[in-house]
């Protein structure tokens, strides 16, 4: 089985001073937990702003668990240059980050990402040693029109096909479909268990076998809470969740958490 994944999208919430309250409020759950060895088991990411990403130490510095990591909420495709405004995969790296969430619907939609630039970014984040968390989901219209399936097969494939993933490099990909977000109503996690097999069979016909099994995660995310969370992750082929809104309350998002151990 593979180890379940529980990411916290901070997006463009809390500043830089609610981003350390919010740290703090992280670690004084995890450290009250009674479920802290059961939580050890877990992978938590933790995915605040740029500008908060080296104020937010990295949490297993605190000794509260080993298994928190920090993640950013994009990056650019390039290393260096004259690219004003961007943010290089490696100084990622350098200020602590171990993931790194790509092609957000907010990002396609709010600032035309295109798949290609996905695609791009996937590269330079596995380059620079970063795990991609990279974001597919079709939208309300796409699904109306019956296009569900097909776009995020597109979504994936242009994302992902011509990335050759050696043993060491792994990515997560997650479904989220994006009218659900911040909707407040997930869909049913057999659902969400149908897009990810769908989701997984692609990557077999992009990737060796043990690097499916070994190397990449789905997880589900949209409108995910500690009532709903444990249906989605019970799923066979659903490895955690990718948590927005629910995650910005620390004793909530500690309860999300507790809630799949
Ligand atoms: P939500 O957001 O949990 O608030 O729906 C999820 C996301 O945008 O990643």
């Amino acid at each position: 089985m593979k180890r379940k994944i529980i990411i916290a999208n901070w997006k463009m919430r809390p500043n830089l001073r609610e981003s350390q309250n919010l740290v703090k409020g992280v670690l004084k759950y995890l450290k009250k937990s009674k479920k802290k060895k059961k939580l050890s088991k877990l992978d938590i990411v933790v995915c605040p702003s740029f500008t908060s990403l080296s104020a937010v130490p990295q949490m297993s510095k605190f000794k509260v668990l080993r298994n928190v990591f920090l993640g950013a909420q994009d990056c650019f495709w390039e290393e260096k240059g004259e690219f004003t405004g961007e943010i290089s995969p490696a100084w990622l790296k350098e200020v602590g980050c171990k993931y790194v969430i790509l092609g957000h619907s907010e990002r396609r939609r709010y600032l035309s990402e295109t798949d290609e630039m996905v695609h791009k970014k996937i590269k330079a984040s596995l380059n620079a040693g970063l795990i991609p968390i990279i974001c597919v989901g079709e939208t309300l219209d796409q699904r109306r029109r019956g296009l569900k399936e097909y776009v995020i097969l597109e979504q994936v494939s242009q994302a992902l096909s011509g990335v050759s993933i050696d043993k060491k490099q792994k990515i997560i990909i997650a479904y989220e479909p994006v009218w659900v977000i911040g909707s407040g109503h997930a869909i049913g996690p057999e659902e969400a268990e149908y897009m990810n097999k769908i989701i997984l069979q692609r990557t077999i016909d992009l990737f060796p076998l043990d690097v499916v099994k070994n190397n990449i995660r789905v997880v589900y995310g949209g409108s995910v809470d500690h009532d709903n969370v444990k249906s989605f992750v019970d799923q066979d082929t659903v490895d955690g969740a990718l948590v927005g809104g629910a995650s910005l309350k620390a004793k909530e998002f500690i309860k999300i958490c507790e809630a799949i151990c």
